[in-house]
C-alpha cells in the first residue's frame, strides 16, 4: 500500500516536472518568436518603466513629460508601470499596450506593496517579531489576494536588507539584523506573494530588494556609502537575497547606495557573477527610482550615455523613472558601443515574468470590478491582519504581573496622542491604504465595558503631519495636555501609556540621529510615573529605541511597533490577555545611540571583556556594553524551562546530521508560545566567525505544565560559511551549541566536526 502511494507520488511529481519543462520551452520559444519581430526601440521599451501619469480614465494629456509618457506608451516604449492602481486604471493603460501598439506586449504594473494593501497588515519589522512563517506567508498572501483584485501584478517587496543599525529609517521594512531569520522570512514572504502558481489571479511576483547592502549605510544616514569587507557581504547581506532567489523570486531591484566604490546600479559583481551567474536568477533586475542617473552624481559615470553603458551591461534590466535607458540605450546600439544581445538578455528575462504570470494569454487577467469590489477591504483580510497584529507583539517586561489586566473593576487610564491615533499605526509605507483607517488603541480598549477607560492625549508627537518634514523640526515641544494626563493618571488604577514615534518617523528618506522618544514624550513618562507608577508602557516605533529609563523604572512594556489596520484590537486583546503575547525581538534594542550598530553576531575581539565585565577591554567606559534587549528576546505571560540538552554523540563527520534536542516545559500557569532558539559558535574557523550565529529555531504552543521535546538538526547548510572569495564551506574544528528563548541562549553543548 505505502510502496504504491509513493509510487502515484513519484509519477505524479514527474509527470509536473515534464509540464513544467514543456511550459517553460513554449515560453522561451514564444518569447524568441517576440525578439525577433522587435525593432531596438521596441527592445529598450521594454526595458524602460514609467511611474503613473495621469488620470488615464480622463482626457489625453497635452504638453509636460506626462504627454511623452503617453506618446511613448502608445509607440510601445514603455514595459511597465508603477503606482496605477485600481482596476479601471489600470485596464485603462493596459488597453493602450496592449491594443494600440505594434505588437501588443502587455504592461507589468508595479506597486509597492511592503504590509498589505488596502488592508494592512504590520510593518515588515514587527512581522518578523513574530517568527512565525506560515502567519507571515499568508500576509503576505493577503497582500496579494487585495492588490492583484486592484489590476497589481508586482509587488516591490519584500525587503531582505539586513541592518544592525536603528537609525536608518528602513529598519521597518526589513526582518532586522540576522541574516537566518531574514532569509526564512524572505522565503515566507516570496511564497505568500507568488504562492505556488504565478499565473493564478490572485498571486504577484515578488521583489527582493535593495541588491544590495542598503542596511549597511554608513551611520545610518538614507542613501549614504556602503563600505563593508567581502565576509560581511557573503555571510550576513546576501544570504537573505540568495534564500528569495531559492524560493524562486522573479524580480530583484537593486539598492540606491554604492558598494565599495560602486554604485550597486552598475555593479556587475553583484548583478551578474553573483545573481544571474552564480545564483542562476532567469527574473529580472529593476533599478531603484532614478537610481541610473544617480550614476552621475555618484561621480561614476560623466553622463547619461555613460550612465546606461555601465548599467545594461552589469545587468540592470528595467529602468524605474530614470529616461536613461529609453533616451540612451537604442543609439548606443546603434553606435556599436554595446551589443544588442544585452538587450535581448534583459528583454528575454522581462517577457518571461510577464508570460509566467499569464499576461500574454490574458493582459486583463487582474482587471475583474467584481473581484475588485469582493476583494479589497474583505472581513476575511481584517481577521488575517489582525491574527498577524497579534503575533508580532513582543512582552519586553511584565514586573508584578501588572498584565494582563484585570478586566472589571478597574479606572484605567489611556495617555498619550498615539493612543487615539487613527494614522499612524499605519506607517509610512501606505500607499493604497485610506488615511485614519487603523483601529485606535483608544478603540481597540473600548471594546472591554468591564473598566472605566479615561483618556488624555498628554502631549503630541510631532507638530503637524511628518510626510516629507524633518524631523527635527516637527518634534513637538508643547506640555499643555500634561496637566490633564497627570489628573487622570493620579485617580487610576492603571495607567495605560501608547507612546513612541509617529508612522511617518520611520520608513525612507527617515533616519534619525537619536532613540529616545521624541519630543516631550519621556519627560510626560517621568511626569506621570510620580504620580502613579502602575504603568503598561506600550510602545509604538518602527526601529528599536533606546528606552533605558522606562526599562529601569516602569513595571510593564510592550512593544507594539505600527502594527496597521487592527492596531487597536491586537494591543487590546493582548492588555487584557485575550492573547497571550509571544514576540521575539528581530532587534537589538541598544541602550543608546552611541552602542548603535549593535547586534547579537558580533565577532570576539583580541580583548573581549569577561562575563562580569571587570576586565578593562572592549567595553564603553560610561556605559554597559550589553544591550538593553538582546537580539530574541521577548517574555509570554506564563513562563516556560529549558532542559536537557543532547547532542547524538560528541564528534561527527562533515556532511554528517547532527540531530540536537532539548526539553521545553510551561512552567506558568496559562497556555503560551515560545520561540526555540538554536545558535552555535564555530570556535575556531580560517575566517574567524561570530560569538554565535542563530541556526534554528522553532515556534511552540504549550499548555500549562506541558513539556515537549523539540528536536534540531544541524548539517553542511548550517555549519559551514562564505569565504573572502564568496565560497561556502565547512571546516572541521570545535563547535558549541547554544539553546534558549533568545540569543541569550545559556544552555551549551559542544560538539567536534573532523
Ligand atoms: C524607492 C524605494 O527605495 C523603493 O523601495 C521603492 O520600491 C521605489 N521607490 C518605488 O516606489
Amino acid at each position: 500500500m505505502k510502496n504504491t502511494l509513493l509510487l502515484t507520488v513519484y509519477i505524479l511529481l514527474f509527470v509536473g516536472c515534464q509540464t513544467t519543462k514543456s511550459q517553460n520551452q513554449e515560453i522561451e520559444q514564444r518569447i524568441d518568436m517576440l525578439l525577433k519581430q522587435m525593432t531596438i526601440e521596441e527592445k529598450v521599451g521594454q526595458m524602460n518603466q514609467y511611474n503613473g501619469f495621469w488620470n488615464v480614465t480622463g482626457p489625453a494629456p497635452e504638453g509636460g513629460s506626462a504627454e511623452k509618457k503617453y506618446e511613448h506608451l502608445r509607440k510601445g516604449w514603455v514595459g511597465s508601470m508603477l503606482s496605477v492602481r485600481g482596476v479601471k486604471e489600470v485596464r485603462a493603460v493596459q488597453k493602450i499596450a496592449v491594443e494600440e501598439t505594434r505588437l501588443g506586449i502587455p504592461l507589468i504594473i508595479g506597486f509597492d506593496v511592503i504590509h498589505g494593501y488596502k488592508t494592512l497588515s504590520p510593518i515588515p519589522l514587527a512581522e518578523a517579531a513574530s517568527w512565525d512563517l506560515e502567519a507571515i506567508k499568508k500576509s503576505a498572501e493577503t497582500a496579494a489576494a487585495e492588490a492583484s483584485a486592484s489590476g497589481i501584478n508586482w509587488t516591490f517587496g519584500p525587503m531582505v536588507d539586513i541592518s544592525r543599525d536603528a537609525r536608518w529609517g528602513r529598519v521597518m521594512e526589513g526582518a532586522g539584523e540576522d541574516p537566518f531569520l531574514g532569509s526564512k522570512v524572505a522565503e515566507a514572504r516570496v511564497k505568500g506573494f507568488q504562492g505556488d502558481d504565478l499565473s493564478a489571479v490572485n498571486t504577484i511576483a515578488a521583489c527582493a530588494k535593495h541588491f544590495a547592502a542598503y542596511g549597511f549605510s554608513e551611520s545610518g544616514k538614507e542613501y549614504n556609502t556602503v563600505d563593508i569587507g567581502t565576509s560581511t557581504l557573503h555571510n550576513i547581506v546576501l544570504p537573505p537575497f540568495k534564500a528569495a532567489v531559492d524560493a524562486g523570486v522573479k524580480t530583484l531591484m537593486n539598492s540606491f547606495n554604492e558598494i565599495n566604490g560602486i554604485p550597486s546600479t552598475g555593479s556587475s559583481y553583484l548583478q551578474r557573477d553573483i545573481l544571474k551567474d552564480a545564483w542562476h536568477f532567469d527574473g529580472f533586475v529593476v533599478s531603484d527610482w532614478g537610481s541610473l542617473n544617480e550614476m552621475i552624481t555618484w561621480g561614476y559615470a560623466k553622463d547619461t550615455r555613460e550612465a546606461a553603458k555601465i548599467t545594461v551591461t552589469a545587468g540592470s534590466d528595467m529602468d524605474m523613472e530614470g529616461y536613461v535607458y529609453i533616451e540612451e540605450l537604442a543609439q548606443l546600439v546603434k553606435d556599436g558601443v554595446i551589443k544588442e544581445y544585452l538587450l535581448d538578455d534583459a528583454v528575454r528575462r522581462i517577457l518571461r515574468v510577464k508570460f509566467e504570470l499569464g499576461l500574454f494569454d490574458n493582459p486583463y487577467k487582474y482587471c475583474d470590478e467584481a473581484r475588485e469590489k469582493e476583494t479589497i477591504g474583505n472581513p476575511k483580510n481584517h481577521e488575517a491582519v489582525l491574527d498577524m497584529a497579534k503575533k508580532s507583539i513582543v512582552l519586553l517586561k511584565n514586573k508584578n504581573h501588572l498584565l494582563p489586566l484585570k478586566k472589571e473593576g478597574q479606572k484605567i487610564a489611556l495617555i498619550g496622542t498615539l493612543a487615539a491615533d487613527k494614522n499612524s499605526p499605519l506607517g509610512s509605507w501606505r500607499i493604497a491604504a485610506d488615511d485614519n483607517t487603523a483601529v485606535s488603541v483608544l478603540e481597540g480598549m473600548q471594546h472591554y465595558k468591564g473598566n472605566i477607560l479615561t483618556y488624555a492625549k498628554g502631549a503630541d508627537v510631532t507638530t503637524e503631519k511628518a510626510e516629507f518634514v524633518h524631523e527635527v523640526k516637527i518634534n513637538t515641544t508643547d506640555k499643555s495636555g500634561f496637566a490633564e494626563a497627570l489628573a487622570v493618571a493620579k485617580q487610576s488604577d492603571v495607567v495605560v501609556m501608547v507612546l513612541g514615534e509617529n508612522g511617518f518617523q520611520t520608513g525612507e528618506a527617515r533616519s534619525r540621529t537619536n532613540l529616545l522618544l521624541p519630543g516631550v514624550q519621556q519627560e510626560l513618562l517621568e511626569e506621570v510615573y510620580k504620580v502613579n507608577p502602575n504603568i503598561v508602557l506600550v510602545l509604538n516605533n518602527g526601529r528599536p529605541l533606546a528606552i533605558n529609563w522606562a526599562d529601569e523604572h516602569i513595571p510593564t512594556i510592550v512593544e507594539a511597533w505600527q502594527l496597521g489596520t487592527e492596531t487597536g484590537n491586537a494591543v487590546a486583546q493582548v492588555l487584557y490577555g485575550d492573547y497571550n503575547p509571544s514576540g521575539k525581538l528581530p532587534m537589538t534594542f541598544p541602550r543608546n545611540v552611541g552602542q548603535v550598530p549593535i547586534y547579537y553576531n558580533y565577532k570576539n575581539t583580541g580583548r573581549p571583556t569577561n562575563k562580569d565585565n571587570n576586565v578593562f577591554w572592549s567595553h564603553y567606559t560610561d556605559v554597559e556594553k550589553t544591550p538593553l534587549y538582546p537580539f530574541g528576546y521577548g517574555l509570554s505571560y506564563t513562563t516556560f524551562e529549558y532542559s536537557n540538552l543532547k547532542l547524538e554523540g560528541n564528534s561527527f563527520k562533515i556532511g554528517d546530521d547532527i540531530n540536537v534536542s532539548v526539553t521545553l516545559k510551561n512552567t506558568g500557569k496559562v497556555t503560551g508560545k515560545e520561540v526555540v532558539q538554536l545558535y552555535i559558535r564555530d570556535l575556531y574557523a580560517s575566517i574567524t566567525r561570530p560569538v554565535k550565529e542563530l541556526k534554528g529555531f522553532e515556534l511552540v504552543e504549550l499548555k500549562a505544565g506541558e513539556t515537549k521535546t523539540i528536536h534540531f538538526t544541524l548539517n553542511n547548510k548550517t555549519l559551514g560559511f562564505y569565504d573572502n572569495d564568496g565560497k561556502y564551506i565547512v571546516e572541521p574544528g570545535d563547535f558549541k551549541v547554544f539553546v534558549g528563548g533568545s540569543s541569550i541562549a545559556s544552555l551549551e553543548a559542544d560538539f567536534t566536526l573532523n
